[in-house]
């Protein structure tokens, strides 16, 4: 599937490209977490293409150690959705001018780790990545609290999740006024530290900074330096001593120069799971409260992004809102390996035999819905194969997929996704059916 996903070539000036597009035809470009996560499977089949995917990415950024959230290679974004892209200007541009998760140092030494075919890889970007992070560090934490600030919803990657709401309210990433939050940051030129001053809208995220010091903490080991290691002990610091809440026993992000807490139970509340310094307490509340609490996390299938007891939480299908309930991959990538690490391992078993039986059944899709076990929105998406990095022997190497043709099509994508949409509408009829069969049963009877 990832081999069907590959799109490799050259543009004009000779600059060559090779990466695996999440899905399409509905995402064709190089999305920056979508390429780690693509690399970090790769390296068990065909550690070259990991290379490469990575070697990309490095090679849309730009010399200042900004990488762009996605990357237009092969062809720029379609009139339908160029509008949605937070770019410069709305033709002609190579990548966005916003920033998504920056886990690439860590996705790089994984990769790196799974080369002995190519042992300088390890080495060969670290100016790339030491610039990279400097960036991020220079331009994304103008308080200097060790926290990095996402401006845009999208920004995490976890577009609409409900934990925005409140603070990107009417510009939030699902709603029209969107366009006006990207217009703003045009008009900055996209300064991130001239629009953390002037504007209040910007998060210091909790799952951001998770991956931020986990790639902090790759960036040490790759370099040898130990001011990044530094860096990301600070990090992680900053988001037991600032984000922690002790009475809900989660983590919670902290929205504008107040840092007010943003008080809505989603994965990301979970992620610092995922840091080796966790305090122990800490990481058994959230696991016993939060992940395998049967009214919380604790579903049939996956991990839910949001608790199922928010009254936002929402597990099927809606055309532009994919993160206030339904289960991911990526999710349960992160999270499963903590579960092992603090001794539950037969809970993390059965998390990972749900997704097996949830790729089985409906393929890779880009998500599930963590309650019927629904594959939902893109397939063969890509990062939900990072499940083959939680399956036991998962050391590949050896195996060489085929690279079939691309088997996709733009009619089989809207089939798909008129299924889907169908498929939730007469739901929601129904629902509404019923509502108003109980409501003329009960004026009958009174
Ligand atoms: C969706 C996801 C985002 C991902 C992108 C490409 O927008 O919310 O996280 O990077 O698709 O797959």
């Amino acid at each position: 599937m990832l081999a069907g996903n590959w799109r490799e070539g050259s543009l004009a000036d000779g600059t060559p490209y090779g990466f695996t597009c999440p899905s399409p035809p509905r995402y064709r470009h190089q999305w920056y977490w979508d390429s780690c996560f693509h690399a970090i499977v790769w390296r068990h089949f065909q550690p070259a293409r990991a290379r490469e995917e990575l070697r990309t990415l490095v090679r849309g950024g730009r010399l200042d150690g900004f990488i762009p959230h996605t990357i237009f290679w092969s062809d720029g974004a379609g009139w339908r959705r160029a509008p949605f892209y937070a770019t410069h200007s709305l033709r002609g541009d190579r990548g966005t001018a916003h920033i998504q998760t920056p886990l690439l140092a860590l996705a790089w030494e994984l990769v790196a780790d799974q080369s002995p075919d190519e042992p300088g890889f390890a080495t060969e970007a670290l100016d790339g990545l030491r610039l990279h992070y400097d960036w991020l560090g220079r331009h994304r934490d103008p308080d200097g609290d060790g926290l990095i600030s996402i401006i845009h919803p999208d920004e995490s990657g976890l577009d609409d999740s409900p934990k925005y709401d409140a603070v990107f309210g009417w510009m939030s990433h699902y709603l029209p006024g969107y366009f006006w939050l990207v217009e703003r940051s045009r008009r900055l030129r996209y300064d991130s530290r001239a629009i953390i001053a002037r504007y209040d809208e910007h998060v210091e995220d909790v799952m951001v900074n998770v991956f931020y010091a986990l790639a902090l903490r790759a960036l040490a080991r790759l370099t040898g330096e130990v001011s990044y290691r530094e860096r990301a002990m600070r990090t992680e610091q900053a988001l037991v001593e600032l984000c922690w809440d002790d009475e809900r026993g989660l983590f919670w992000d902290l929205a504008g120069s107040e840092h007010t807490p943003l008080r809505v139970s989603t994965w990301s509340s979970l992620a610092p799971l995922a840091l080796p310094s966790l305090p122990k307490p800490i990481a058994r509340r959230l696991i016993e409260e939060h992940l395998l609490h049967p009214r919380r996390y604790r579903a049939p299938y996956g991990i839910p992004s949001v608790s199922i007891e928010e009254r936002s939480f929402q597990a099927g299908w809606h055309l532009f809102r994919c993160w206030r309930g339904p289960s991911w991959i990526n999710t349960v990538w992160l999270l499963v390996p903590a579960l092992r690490r603090f001794g539950y391992e037969s809970d993390a078993n059965r998390i990972v035999a749900s997704c097996i039986e949830l790729v089985e059944r409906h393929g890779f899709g880009e998500y599930y819905n963590p309650l019927n076990g629904e594959g939902l929105a893109a397939r063969r998406f890509g990062w939900s194969t990072l499940l083959i990095d939680l399956v036991d022997g998962a050391d590949g190497g050896a195996q060489t997929p085929s690279d079939g043709p691309f088997v996709g099509s733009l009619r089989d994508e809207l089939r798909s996704m008129g299924a889907e949409a169908a498929g939730e509408t007469a739901r929601r009829l129904n629902r509404r059916a019923t509502a108003a069969a109980a409501a003329a049963r009960r004026l009958r009877s009174g």
